[in-house]
This record gives structure tokens, sequence and C-alpha cells, in this order.
């Protein structure tokens, strides 16, 4: 497996500074090197540019919308171009707003594969705001319904789509660990039929069953993409994220999250999104990131069978 980092330094999209300290410090917390250990061939290709964060309120809707599609579109391109060459990109991010570029990138490189994708949202959020439903303005609450179609023409039109035909159905898309949605939202994510796995289901029906119904109806010829808001973590685990919320998975939840995700042997792309170093304890948040991500890479206590 070759699999190549792509660091994109920015909270543009979010509504705390911090975000874009995040690809050096899952760096630092030692990403390369843990991967390589399970045999991975690991690449990095360093840091996207993009414009600063000028940080300005919201303008009909959305803030820094201009700066946000600048850096989506640098996503986009570096995301595309490793799929083309048969790698599987990382992205560190960088707030959740740069999973449109991702995404897109992804849906792109299945229509031309004739491959099925399946999306996997693990977060706290459902990130399927629009201008109208936003409490914030942040973007960062929006990528799921931009890639749906719901949103500005400069973000759901990126890799080719349109509103018309769109990088992505809701059908796609599995939302794991969900624990806080506006109401506007919430109208909307029933609207569509968005399949969300929350926190209460989890609490009943336990990870695994959870994540079973979740990979159901996969193939081989499914490419899936792994969207990883680190939100999605208890902030216990996880303090160095800016939109904690509480009563998140714990350790062993999303442990097991990510080995039966690994056990599918389908991951073809990765976002790790939202490691907000500033308000991290001694790169802890990194840390588990790291170490969740092995486990999403075939890390196990014991040989399997
Ligand atoms: N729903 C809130 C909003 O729209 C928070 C979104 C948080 N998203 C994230 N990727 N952390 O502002
Ligand atoms: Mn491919
Ligand atoms: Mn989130
Ligand atoms: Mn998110």
């Amino acid at each position: 497996r070759s699999v190549s980092l792509i660091g994109a330094p920015t909270d543009i999209g979010a509504g705390a500074r911090g975000a874009s300290m995040g690809p050096e410090a899952l760096r630092v917390a030692g990403i390369r090197e843990a991967l390589q250990s399970h045999g991975v061939d690991v690449q990095d290709r360093g840091n996207l540019n993009g414009p600063y964060n000028p940080w300005l309120p919201p303008v009909d809707g959305y803030r820094h919308l201009a700066e946000v599609t600048a850096w989506n579109q640098a996503v986009h391109d570096a995301v595309y171009a490793e799929l083309r060459q048969g790698r599987m990109p990382i992205l560190l991010g960088g707030d959740h707003c740069l999973g449109l570029g991702s995404i897109s990138a992804v849906a792109r490189h299945c229509r031309e594969a004739g491959k099925k994708l399946r999306v996997l949202w693990l977060d706290a959020h459902a990130d399927f705001n629009t201008s109208e439903l936003t409490p914030s303005g942040n973007i960062h609450g929006m990528p799921v319904a931009c890639l749906c179609g719901f949103g500005p023409k400069e973000l759901v039109g990126m890799g080719g789509f349109s509103k018309e035909s769109p990088a992505i159905s809701p059908k796609w898309v599995r939302q794991i660990g969900i624990r806080s949605v506006d109401e506007g939202e919430k109208r909307f994510v029933h609207e569509q039929d968005l399949e969300v796995f929350d926190m209460r289901y989890i609490d009943e029906m336990g990870m695994r069953h959870t994540m079973e119904l979740a990979l159901a109806t996969l193939d081989a010829n499914t490419h899936l993409h792994v969207s990883f808001d680190v939100d999605f973590l208890d902030p216990a685990i996880a303090p160095g994220v800016g939109t904690t919320v509480p009563g998140g998975p714990t350790y062993r939840e999303a442990q097991l999250c990510m080995e039966m995700i690994a056990d599918t042997g389908l991951m073809a792309s990765l976002d790790v999104m939202e490691l907000n170093p500033a308000l991290d304890e001694k790169n802890k948040t990194g840390l588990v990131a790291v170490d969740l991500i092995e486990s999403l890479f075939g890390k196990s206590t014991l040989m399997r069978k």
C-alpha cells in the first residue's frame, strides 16, 4: 500500500483559530513512522498553500467563501493527483470545510474509474448546514450539504459537478458519532434522509452493531472514504479541537470503529480533520489520532486469522 500525506494548514472554515497547525502536530505525533511500521509506503507531500485567514464576519451566510474556495481547490487538485497515480491520499487538516475538496476529488476519481463510493463521516456534527440554516456562517459546518449539491456554485461545482449532478448522493454517506445538530440542520438531515448513527444509537446498540450496519453492502468495487473529524472522539481523550461536544465515543469504542473499517480492506482515502494544537494538552489529541489511524491500517494486538 502506498499513501501520500497532504498537509492543508488552514482554519479558514472554522469558528476558532488553530486547526491551521494540525498537519504539523500530526507529523510531530509520528504519523509517518506509525504508518511505516505497518509496512505502508509513505510519501509526505508537505503542505499546500492558500490564503491567510482574514477573520471576518459572515457575508450572506458564509464566512470567508472566497478563501474557502481557494483552499478547497488546492486540496481537490492534490487529492485527485494522488488518486490518479494509484496512491491513497491522507489529508491532514485543517478544518473540515476541506472535506469538500477532498471528497469531490474522490467522487471525480470514482466516476472516471466506474467505482461505487461510500463515505464514512466520523464526527460529533452532521456538517449539513446551508447558508440559510447555519447559525454561525462557518463553512466547516456545511461540507456534506455542499457535496450533495446544496451550497454555493463555487463549492458545489468543484470537480465538474453541479447542483443537478452533485459529487455524492446522501445515500452514499453514513455518519457516526453525531451528537450536535443545529435546529434547521436537523430538519434538513431528516428531509434528505441522511443515514445517521448518532450517540444514542451507539449507546443502545453498541459500536459493533453500528459499524456492521454502516459497512454493510460494500463490495470489492467500492471506494471507501473515511472523513475523520477528531471531535468525533470524547473530549476526555481528545480535548484539542475547536468544537468539543461531550458524550462521544470512548477510546475503546473508537478503536473498534477503526478496526472494523480496516477489516473491510476497502479504505482508499482518508481525511484527518479539525485537530487544533492551540487547544490541546501536550499533543495528546494528535497522539490519540495517530494511534487510531494505525488501527485503520491494521494495527492489532494479535495476528489476525
Ligand atoms: N453546526 C455548527 C455550525 O454549523 C458546528 C459545526 C462544526 N463542524 C466541524 N467540522 N467541527 O457552526
Ligand atoms: Mn483508484
Ligand atoms: Mn465536528
Ligand atoms: Mn466535521
